[in-house]
């Protein structure tokens, strides 16, 4: 079915019916915002699986907390960590990555995907093939295998949700059945916490710096995305798979106020815009009740506190990374793969203080114009490419040492 079409939502279900949920990615800012969410309603959602990568404890106390039945640690050698923190639940514990991937595919009704990187890609995967309805945060996910991603939609019968909250706002304001009366999407962007920065600035940018956003609280990789903007340029491709778009369909404002979350412009001039406080447990919420509505203690907008809202147009040879994102998703599958494992690799070396913050999108562009892609013809070929690009860019790094 694809992108779960507004006009035809399911009938409503009861509402004794306990929904079965899952959580890939549980322990990271998605995944506690989500785990959040449940907590404030244990009488419509019993828990199934959660995972993490490495964070045993967190995974377990969640696990307790929620009833889960099966929590998934990544990192093989902490399987013992978790069995004891299990102990005496009766919680089945899992390690490893294929036992993640298992986990995508565990009896439920709705899946988070919210691993963080190119890392939840197979689980991704897994998920939608196994028909569930999936929440998707793991924008990687798309921006490296979208048509495999939408592909396996179709297949499988899968409804796809989008959680980052430029997407699920264009989602709740894009009418699928008048696809001909769309003529653009806007997806807004902060600017990140140095916007009014030249690119001179920007030298001696700490990790902590980068990592404080001035209006999203997040993980610390995607937010390293949006202080370079990188994360826009990502989410270009993620609305182009989604939305079955053009690049030149998909247009990206500044706004700094993160009040407006995305906004799809009609041929007859009409604009609608999706607008909440920037807190990710309304996105979160509304993929984990549609096609109802789900109350939520998060933040909540008010219209009365002197709102000022401004948009403005980019700058784009201050954030180009954003053309970057253009120009992979042009060149076809695989550039996208590698641009995103490029800076995967920039981002980590920049948060171990072993890359300068102004080098991180020089990096993704050398690996980008250096990579060689081959015929991609399955989900191996973009693993291929991902590799390669790593490699390209640990290179690029060591070379600007
Ligand atoms: N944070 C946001 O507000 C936000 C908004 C929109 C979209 N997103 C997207 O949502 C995804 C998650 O972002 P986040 O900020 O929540 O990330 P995060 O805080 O870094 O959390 C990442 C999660 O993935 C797990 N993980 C990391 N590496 C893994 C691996 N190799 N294998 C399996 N699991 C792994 C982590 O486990 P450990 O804790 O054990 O390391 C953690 O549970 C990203 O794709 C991001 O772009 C995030």
């Amino acid at each position: 079915m694809g992108l779960a079409p507004q006009a035809t939502a399911p009938a409503e279900s009861s509402s004794a019916e306990m929904r079965r949920v899952s959580i890939l990615g549980s322990t990271g800012s998605v995944g506690k915002s989500t785990v959040d969410l449940l907590q404030g309603h244990r009488d419509k959602y019993t828990v199934a699986a959660l995972t993490a990568h490495r964070n045993v404890d967190l995974l377990a106390q969640q696990a307790r907390s929620l009833g889960a039945e099966l929590a998934v640690i990544g990192d093989a050698s902490l399987y013992n960590a978790l069995k004891a923190a299990l102990s005496g639940s009766g919680i089945e514990a899992a390690a490893g990555d294929d036992a993640i991937v298992e986990a995508a595919a565990f009896d439920s009704d709705w899946i988070m995907a919210a691993i963080v990187g190119a890392a939840g890609i197979r689980s991704t995967l897994k998920a939608i093939e196994a028909g569930r309805t999936v929440a998707l945060a793991n924008k990687e996910s798309l921006v490296c295998a979208g048509p495999f991603m939408m592909q396996a939609v179709e297949k499988s019968g899968a409804t796809l949700l989008p959680v980052d909250s430029e997407h699920n706002a264009v989602f709740q304001v894009f009418d699928n059945a008048e696809r001909q009366g769309i003529r653009r999407i806007i997806l807004t962007a902060s600017g990140g916490p140095f916007l009014r920065r030249t690119r001179a600035q920007l030298a001696g940018i700490t990790p902590a710096e980068a990592v404080r956003h001035p209006t999203w609280a997040m993980g610390a990789k995607i937010s390293v995305d949006s202080a370079t903007m990188m994360n826009k340029s990502l989410e270009i491709i993620e609305a182009a798979y989604l939305f079955n778009l053009k690049n030149e369909q998909i247009d990206v404002l500044i706004h700094p106020q993160s009040v407006v979350h995305s906004m799809v412009e009609y041929v007859d001039g009409s604009i609608l815009a999706q607008m909440g406080a920037p807190d990710m447990r309304t996105p979160i919420a509304y993929t984990l009740g549609w096609p109802h509505r789900v109350k939520t203690t998060g933040d909540k907008l008010d219209l009365t506190k002197n709102i000022n809202l401004s948009f403005e147009q980019i700058d784009i040879d201050r954030f180009y990374a954003v053309n970057l994102a253009r120009q992979a998703f042009n060149a076809g599958l695989g550039y996208p793969s590698a641009l995103n494992a490029a800076n995967e690799v920039a981002v980590a070396a920049f948060l171990a203080g072993q890359l300068p913050f102004d080098a991180i999108e020089k990096v993704a562009e050398v690996a980008l114009q250096s990579i060689e892609i081959p015929a991609i013809s399955n989900l191996d070929d973009i693993f291929a490419v991902d590799a390669a690009a790593r490699a390209i860019a640990t290179a690029a790094i060591s070379a600007l040492k």
